[in-house]
Formats: structure tokens, C-alpha cells, sequence
């Protein structure tokens, strides 16, 4: 018998304790390791919860109790959820985490935390909600020579995009949907200024990789400024306007940004719409695999969790697989030599564009007469800004190169 603490009973932590519950007697079946929810730490009362017996408010009671094997840890955030997850490894237990934002800033750390007490540290839901992506990634992935992680890796940014694509809904009226379904962080700044998309690639490149990449190391840009008459631009070339984050192998180094991305449709990245996520891992021996499922909400990201528990409590006493080493300043470079197309919106007459050389005009319905939308060759951030000559686009999005070699 597994005795778990889940700490923070919102919508994953309470996610949490309805799959151990509901499918706990399948769950003993199948791994022959029986969980018991023994406390939920929160600070607020839910009296009318059937899990109202096990809510308890002292941290110390849990850290004290021999008989819990493994913390859950559900809170969010790099404060409280730091301290406790301290606490809970030096105290020799395992701690399961969704929480991308303590993962990307303090991984490493809490990683050789957990190896020095000899329990696991496991984040499986951090990235890619129900997606199985870190473990294999960690592990069965391990005989390639990685050259790029790429992916959709937020549900609610995806959820905006494809509303405003499908049904011209305007970007505060899909906010408000995905924040109604639960997908949204609790501030949506993080997820549409992409922030939660950065700190996810993070933990994929630490992985990939093996050296932490922090997130204040990480070029960001999130979808505020992305516009139906963008979306319309990409639609009639055939493509699709995507937030991605990528991380690449440059020699001894790596590049990771994110930033939103027009996506040609026959791509499958330019078909995962709604909630889902999706992750592209290419590697030297495997070529390209991608992974792909529900990105965010309860009981996809609760699943995640749960998985990570059952391992953490087949395996106790030990660490598990996970473990990157420090990164540092300079290994994670800027994007200022990374070459794509782009794609330009700009008032503006084609004739006055011959300074950024072959262009490929683009149409949109209802266009006004001075609008002019393009793709250009492929060229540098820099190159484009020198091309331009102090011009100010209305947008400015790259093009996601598809050709590049494997490594
Ligand atoms: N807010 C996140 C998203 C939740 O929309 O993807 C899952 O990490």
C-alpha cells in the first residue's frame, strides 16, 4: 500500500484524488500497488467535497508522517510549492509534480535533491498534460543523437488559434471559453504571452539536451498580437498560425525560443487544433516521432500524475531515470542567426518591397487597398531588419523551415 499526499486541491489536484480513487481497484490490479489518499493540503475549506476528511492546512503533519511514501504536488508556482517540495524530498519522499513553472526554474536542483535522498522526483504532467512525452523522451528515445524538440505545448493558446481560425471568434471571446473549460493557467498572461509554452520547452531541452535551459534564458513571444487578418493571410497559403516552442542542438549548444509560427497545412502540427498538444522529437537514428493528445484539463493532466505516482511507488527507495546537469550563461544562444522564411503584413505597395528581394505575395478576403501580406526568402532576424530599412511591418511571424537536415 502507497500512502499519497496530494498538496493543492484545485483543478489537477483534485483530478488527482478522483483517478485514485475511481480507478483506484484497476489501478492494484494492474501494477499490484495499491494507493491510499491519505491528506490534501490546501488553505481553503471544502466541506461539501467528498475528499472534505482528508483536507488538512499543516504542511509539518505530512513532512512528519513515516507512513506517506509519495507528495503530490499540485500548488503552481516557484514560492510555497519550492519549499514544500524541499521539505517533502528531504524528508525521503517522492514528489510527483505538475508544475512547470518550479520545473523550469529549480529542475536541476530538486533532481539532485531527490538523487541524494534516494527517491524520485517525477514531472511527467509539467509538459504536454496527459501526453506520456518526458518519459520517453528521457528514456526510450536515449540511443539518439537529438537534434531538435519542437511542438505545440499549449492547450489554451492552441484552443484561441483554432477558434479564431474556424469560427472568426475574436481573441477575448475563445480566452474566455478555455478559461471557462479549466484549460487556462490562473492568470492567462502566462499561457497567451507564452510563458507557460517556455517554461515547458525548457524542461523538453533540459531532457533533450542534458543542461538546464532556464526560461530567462528563452526568447518569448506569445499571441497577443496575432490577428484574424494573419490567420486569414496563412489560411489562403495554406497554412496555419501556430505558437511553438523549439529547442535546437547547436553543437555544444542550444537554442530554444517560442513564438508564434505560420505552419504549411500538410505539416501535422498544422492539424492539432483545440486543447491538444503536440511534440515533434527528431533524432538522428528515429527521424521524426511526434506525440500527441489532450495538452491541458483535469483528468488528462491528473493522468499523467497518477502514472508518475504508481512509478514513483514501484520504485521506492531509488531515483528514478530524470536527471539533467547545471546549464549556465553561455550555453543557450540568442536567435539572431536562426535562418527561416517570414511572413510580413504591411501597408504598403509590393513595388516599394524590392529591397527584401523574392517575395511571395499572399491574398486575404476583404483586404484593404494599401495591405499587402508576404512571404519572404529565408534569412536571419537581422538580415530581415537591414532588408527592411526602418519599414515597420504591421506583423512580422516566421515560417517554420520543414527542410532542415536531420543531424
Ligand atoms: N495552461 C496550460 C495550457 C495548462 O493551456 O496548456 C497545461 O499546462
Amino acid at each position: 500500500m502507497t500512502k499519497v499526499a496530494i498538496l493543492g486541491f484545485g483543478v489537477v489536484g483534485s483530478g488527482v484524488a478522483e483517478v485514485i480513487t475511481q480507478n483506484g481497484a484497476s489501478i492494484a490490479e494492474k501494477t499490484a500497488q495499491a494507493l491510499e489518499l491519505k491528506y490534501i493540503l490546501d488553505v481553503r475549506d471544502f466541506p461539501d467535497s467528498p475528499f472534505a476528511d482528508k483536507i488538512i492546512k499543516d504542511f509539518a503533519i505530512i513532512e512528519g508522517d513515516p507512513e506517506v511514501d509519495v507528495v503530490v504536488e499540485t500548488i503552481g508556482g516557484a514560492k510555497v510549492a519550492l519549499d514544500f517540495t524541499r521539505r517533502a524530498l528531504a524528508a525521503g519522499k517522492s514528489v510527483v509534480s505538475s508544475n512547470k513553472e518550479l520545473v523550469a526554474q529549480h529542475g536541476h536542483e530538486l533532481l539532485e535533491l531527490a538523487k541524494a535522498n534516494g527517491v524520485s522526483y517525477l514531472f511527467e504532467a509539467s509538459v504536454g498534460g496527459g501526453i506520456p512525452i518526458l518519459h520517453p523522451l528521457s528514456q526510450c528515445l536515449t540511443a539518439n543523437k537529438l537534434s531538435e524538440v519542437r511542438g505545440i505545448l499549449n492547450g489554451t493558446t492552441n484552443y484561441i488559434l483554432t477558434h479564431m481560425i474556424g469560427t472568426g471568434l475574436s481573441f477575448e471571446e475563445a480566452l474566455k471559453e478555455a478559461q471557462a473549460r479549466g484549460y487556462a493557467e490562473h492568470d492567462p498572461t502566462a499561457d497567451v504571452e507564452g510563458l507557460d509554452a517556455c517554461r515547458k520547452i525548457c524542461i523538453l531541452a533540459s531532457i533533450a539536451f542534458g543542461r538546464h535551459v532556464y526560461p530567462n534564458q528563452v526568447p518569448t513571444k506569445g499571441i497577443t498580437q496575432v490577428t484574424l487578418a494573419d490567420v486569414s493571410y496563412a489560411n489562403a497559403a495554406g497554412m496555419k498560425v501556430k505558437l511553438l516552442g523549439r529547442a535546437l542542438r547547436q553543437g555544444d549548444k542550444v537554442m530554444a525560443y517560442v513564438a508564434p509560427h505560420l505552419v504549411r497545412d500538410a505539416n501535422p502540427l498544422a492539424g492539432v487544433e483545440d486543447v491538444f498538444n503536440a511534440i515533434t522529437v527528431r533524432g538522428n537514428a528515429i527521424g521524426d516521432v511526434m506525440f500527441y493528445g489532450r495538452g491541458a484539463g483535469k483528468l488528462p493532466t491528473a493522468s499523467a500524475v497518477v502514472a508518475d505516482v504508481i512509478d514513483a511507488s514501484q520504485h521506492r527507495k531509488t531515483s528514478r531515470y530524470l536527471s539533467w546537469s547545471e546549464g549556465g550563461e553561455d550555453y543557450v544562444l540568442g536567435t539572431e542567426t536562426l535562418k527561416s522564411q517570414w511572413f510580413l503584413r504591411l501597408n504598403s505597395s509590393l513595388k516599394e518591397l524590392e529591397c527584401l528581394g523574392n517575395v511571395m505575395p499572399l491574398g486575404r478576403p476583404g483586404a484593404p487597398e494599401e495591405e499587402v501580406g508576404v512571404i519572404t526568402e529565408a534569412m536571419t532576424q537581422v538580415e530581415l531588419e537591414k532588408r527592411l530599412g526602418g519599414r515597420t511591418p504591421l506583423s512580422v511571424i516566421r515560417v517554420l523551415d520543414e527542410s532542415a537536415d536531420l543531424a
